[in-house]
């Protein structure tokens, strides 16, 4: 059996071959950590975004969306933080010239003396069997204490050189726990430098007038400048939220795995403002709110994990991760977040401006509460797309690569068939074709054998494919072949929208949501 690597691999040869995903100007042997969406990539990725924005603006009477600019005025991300705050600490190997973030590298070493912990208890389970009592081996096992020492010594070290943003201190764990550059297997490192994730560009035709600006880093910070516009031209009133799906960039130091961390990717954030006191609540709803909307994909429940954040951001009171399963281990998929007041009131201080919501329950002015979801739509793509790949062996001993997406998102919803091109076979497969691209995403293929044609569709994850031949002639009915199962049944042909249309419905899974 593959292992996970080789089956990630193969989902992103995978993904090129059938125009999901291409690497960025490829020609020019890409650009690190940025790609292109190609045909196919495009539906899904439209289509997952459209499923996010019904759920989200649609489904709530109390949430509405926008579209703000990428470019926003610079002070914006001084008032949110961004300038000052928004760094990752590097090191660079000066054998290898590799660049690493030394929080990751530290908590790499942890994470392998975690793994010594649990061998040891992996093996006393094994010795003790029934009797094995975990929570006691722990507490007295010599060599288990010993490296959980280790671990708490490191850990409380890092956390106290963040604190105080110590980065000799924490170069210094890095050479006292003697780890080593992967590549270059030495340990001759640099000093720790802060390293601002922002990208910045200048505005303006003549270097003089030029303004330093940025490209957004999250999407956030568009709604927090628009909550007055939009409550006030809205007539909003709290609790309310606003829903917003873009463009984010990040400079990111060490951008792998794909399209999991990439340096120009797609947010969709809903900021949902709250009376202050209610947010704790607020928060544990939309965890749950988000979280049954990610289980509507049947990737499987078991796919999925909260992770409380040790460490909070500087503008939160409370914070959690989904955690999703891809093929390299749980890594995190959404973010959900009680923002306080830090946002509205940063700005309000920034631009003179007040930021406040009149209560007429309470008849109080005051600046809102915000407790926010954001997910990123590569990410998304990215775990719909894992999940959804199998290399099947069949009963002939043939093999089958096919993406079992679930229909509502698939890119191609119908392949339309004709059996042979001739004998006014295609003809009739125009007819039904015209009748259901008005509806949905079809494709329309008379190359090579059926068998060749029917695999092609299993591989972009088309659902349905429907084959005319000449019994359609004779009494209008054609063959409908289910992309799963991989069963066939005849099927009018005046009956064919309404199945489509309610295998393919985003209507039942909506209302699933409520
Ligand atoms: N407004 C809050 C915010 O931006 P975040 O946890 O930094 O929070 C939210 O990002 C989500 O955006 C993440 O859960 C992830 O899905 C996505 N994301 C963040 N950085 C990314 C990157 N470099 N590449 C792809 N997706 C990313």
């Amino acid at each position: 059996m593959a292992n996970q690597e080789d089956i990630f691999k193969n989902i992103i040869s995978h993904s090129k071959e059938y125009g999901f995903i291409f690497q960025s100007s490829e020609i020019y042997d890409g650009l690190s950590a940025v790609y292109d969406y190609g045909q196919m990539g495009v539906e899904l990725k439209k289509n997952l975004r459209e499923f996010w924005w019904k759920a989200m603006v649609q489904m709530h009477e109390n949430i509405v969306g926008i579209d703000a600019s990428i470019f926003m005025h610079p002070t914006t991300w001084k008032a949110s933080g961004h300038v000052d705050a928004f760094n990752d600490p590097l090191i660079d190997n000066k054998d290898s010239k590799k660049r690493y973030r030394a929080d990751v590298l530290i908590e790499e070493h942890v994470a392998k003396i975690e793994a010594k912990i649990q061998k040891e208890v992996d093996k006393a389970k094994e010795r003790f069997g029934e009797s094995f009592d975990e929570a006691q081996f722990k507490a007295t096992n010599a060599r288990v204490l010993e490296n959980q020492t280790k671990i708490d010594s490191i850990l409380g070290r890092f956390k106290d050189a963040l604190e105080k943003n110590n980065l000799e201190e924490v170069r210094q764990i890095i050479v006292d726990c003697e780890i080593v550059c992967p590549v270059s297997g030495s340990k001759n490192w640099t000093e720790v430098r802060q390293f601002n994730l922002m990208f910045s560009t200048s505005m303006g035709a003549v270097s003089e007038d030029s303004n330093v600006i940025y490209l957004r880093p999250e999407t956030a910070q568009g709604i927090f400048v628009n909550f007055l516009n939009v409550q006030k031209s809205g007539r909003m009133k709290i609790p309310f939220g606003i829903a917003q799906t873009g463009k984010a960039f990040r400079n990111e130091i060490v951008a792998r795995q794909f399209i999991f961390r990439m340096r120009e990717f797609e947010q969709m954030e809903m900021q949902f403002f709250v009376r202050p006191g209610t947010e704790m609540e607020w928060y544990n709803y939309w965890k749950g709110a988000r979280m049954k909307w990610h289980s509507t994909l049947g990737l499987g429940e078991s796919n999925y994990r909260f992770h409380d954040h040790l460490k909070l951001a500087h503008y939160a009171n409370a914070a959690c991760d989904i955690e999703f399963d891809f093929p390299f281990g749980f890594k995190e998929l959404e973010g959900i977040h009680s923002r306080t007041d830090f946002d509205l009131k940063a700005h309000e201080q920034h631009s003179g401006k007040k930021l406040q919501y009149f209560d007429p329950e309470l008849n109080q002015s005051y600046v809102p509460y915000v407790v926010e979801t954001s997910v990123g739509l590569d990410r998304l793509f990215l775990s719909v797309l894992s999940k959804a790949y199998v290399e099947e062996k069949l009963e002939d001993g043939t093999t089958r690569v096919a993406l079992n997406i679930p229909s509502f998102l698939a890119p191609i919803k119908v392949a339309v068939l004709p059996l042979l091109k001739k004998d006014g076979l295609p003809e009739k497969a125009r007819e039904i074709m015209n009748i259901l691209k008005c509806e949905h995403a079809c494709a329309f293929d008379e190359k090579d054998t059926i068998g060749k044609r029917y695999r092609r569709q299993d591989a972009i994850g088309t659902p349905f494919c429907i084959t005319i031949d000449h019994q359609s002639l004779e009494d209008n009915t054609v063959t409908i072949r289910y992309r799963d199962t991989m069963l066939q049944e005849r099927v009018a042909i005046d009956k064919l929208q309404q199945i489509i249309d309610d295998k393919v419905s985003i209507k039942k899974v909506l209302q699933s949501l409520m």
